[in-house]
Parts: C-alpha cells; structure tokens; sequence
C-alpha cells in the first residue's frame, strides 16, 4: 500500500512514460476525482494538459467562480460558457432520458470543439475503481476513445484503482481546497436531473436557488460532514397556497437530503426538524414560485437518489 506521497510520485512517472511530450485533455467538472486528476497530470506534463471547464448552465450558485478560482493558476485551464447551447436544444423536452440523451450529446459536441483545438492525443479521466469494477470487472490498461468527428483519443487515467476515500488523500496532499476534496457528488447533468418536465431558464434558476438554500442551510448545521447528498429538486406539480393574504398557485419543491457509502443504496437519515423547517420556510419566502415544500423520506432503493 503506498502513501499518498508515494502513489503521487508514481503516478506522476507514469503519465510521464505514456504521454510523454504530447498534448492532453481533460473534461474538469470540479468535483474530486477530475481535480485530482488534472493536477496529477499537469505535475506531470505541465501546460500540454488543457482541463476543459464546461458551464452548461445547469450548474449549482457560484459554481463557475468556485472552480474558475481554484484551477485558473493551477491549471492551463479553459471556461467554455456553452449554456446557450445547451439550453436550446434542451427546450420543450419533459422525458428525462431523453434529456441526459441531450445534455450528453451537446456535452461531446463541445468538447470534441475543444479536443481538436487543443491538438489532444490523450483523454485524461478521473475513472475510479468502482466505475469500472461495477461495469465489466476487467482492468483495460490502454484503450481508446473515438470522437464523432472521428479523432482519435487514447486515455489515460490516473487514479483508476483508487476508492474515493483515497481519491480524497490525493487530494489532501495535492493541497486542493477542502471544498473540492470534500464537495458532494454532483451529477454531470447537473439541475438538469433536478429539474422535472420542462428545462426552461427560469425554472433551472428556481431549482438553484431553492438548493443554494438547502446546502447553507444543511452545511450552516454542520451535517454536510454527516451526509453523502443534501439538495432540492423542482416538480412539475404545483400546490395553492397563501402569501400574505394572497392565494397564490406555486410550485412544490423536495428536499432530498440521504446518507449513503457508494450510492449504490442509500438512505434518509433522521434530520434536525429545525433544519428541516428553517429549509423550507426560506424556500417558500425567498422564492416566489414556490408555494410548497416537501421532504422526500424514501430510501434507494426502491427510490433512486436523483428524481430524473
Ligand atoms: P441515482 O440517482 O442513480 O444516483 O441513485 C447515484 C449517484 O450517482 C449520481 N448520478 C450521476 N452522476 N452522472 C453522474 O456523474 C449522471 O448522469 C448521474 N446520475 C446520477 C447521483 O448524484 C448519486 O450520487
């Protein structure tokens, strides 16, 4: 078992040995596991690693700056705003496959832009072992990746015998931020899955403010150390209700706050009421939409932990 020093050395000398002097790129969402690796790799091969930064606009408050801040000087790093995009082709569409369809094919779309620019021979991704242990038990040393376009990527991946308990060491001893080594998982798709039916601007922002409100609250009580996922998700469904001495027709928000080891189960823990109700008080009066609060109570399974 080597320390995080050593696995840290090693792991530099290798993606030393494969990549060599050509150029690499990664997809860098902020989360642990993409950090983790393109710091690795950029120890290793400097500048000839672009980490790709895309905001799809389905990303949480202040996430773009939160990962612009901390990878800007660490990393050759580029922000593509490709919101637009993503958002127009995602109009109109309610069917919650065919909207991670979507958002996964523009997502390659943008990249691939990137990739080709960027002169890549080499993918980067920050695979860990459970991704490919769950999906076809083998260990594939050097494969590749080819692009519609029909380039060519070979991949590298850092850290793919690595659990997240030790993705997370690497990550301490790199000196990312705790915020990063630390941060929930967030689904690539990002609101997109916590939005349900139509994926409008105004109604991706209803669902961000309603999950800044969870995140502070749940992190202001000290139990985002306790739990694996605490977020809101915004229905379709909408419930009367009363502000002021208005009636009013809004929306119904869910809270889902669950524990889990590996998201392969998970449960919903017993929750501090007052979180639970200052939660829901601030949704309701902070955000005008919504007239309705719920908490989602159900474990995965039969749920699962994302509502799309
Ligand atoms: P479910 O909803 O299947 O989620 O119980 C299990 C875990 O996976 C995350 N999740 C995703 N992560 N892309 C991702 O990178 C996705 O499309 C995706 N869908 C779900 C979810 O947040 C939970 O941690």
């Amino acid at each position: 078992m080597l320390s995080p020093k050593e696995f840290i050395d090693d792991a530099i000398q290798k993606i030393k040995d494969q990549i060599g002097d050509e150029k690499a790129i990664i997809a860098l969402s902020g989360g642990v596991d993409s950090s983790v690796c393109s710091v690795l790799v950029q120890k290793a091969i400097g500048d000839n690693l672009t980490a790709v930064f895309v905001d799809h606009g389905l990303l949480r408050e202040g996430e773009v700056e939160q990962v612009t801040n901390t990878f800007k000087d660490r990393l050759n790093f580029k922000f593509i705003d490709a919101s637009d995009e993503f958002m127009d082709q995602l109009a109109g569409v309610e069917d919650p496959e065919e909207k991670r369809k979507i958002i996964g094919r523009v997502f390659i779309e943008v990249f691939e832009r990137e990739a080709i620019k960027s002169g890549a021979k080499f993918l980067v991704q920050g695979t860990i072992a459970p991704d490919w242990i769950e999906s076809d038990g083998k260990i594939k040393s050097h494969h590749n990746l080819a692009l519609p376009s029909g380039m060519e990527l070979e991949l590298c991946e850092p850290i793919r015998d690595l659990y997240k308990d030790e993705v997370r060491e690497i990550g301490d001893e790199l000196d990312l931020p705790k915020t990063t080594v630390y941060r929930q998982p967030f689904p690539g798709p990002g609101l997109g899955v916590r939005v349900i039916g139509d994926l409008t601007r105004e109604n991706v922002e209803i669902c961000r403010k309603a999950n800044k409100i969870v995140c502070d609250e749940v992190e202001k009580a000290g139990l985002d150390e306790e739990v694996w996922q605490y977020f809101a998700v915004l229905t379709d469904s909408k419930a009367t209700g009363v502000k002021g001495d208005q009636r009013d027709f809004g929306y119904l928000v869910i809270v889902r706050i669950v524990n889990s080891v590996d998201a392969m189960t998970a449960y919903v823990p017993q929750l501090p009421w007052e979180v639970v109700q200052t939660i829901s008080k601030r949704i309701t009066s902070e955000i005008s939409e919504v007239t309705h609060v719920a908490l989602s109570i159900s474990d995965k399974p039969p749920a699962t932990i994302e509502f799309c």
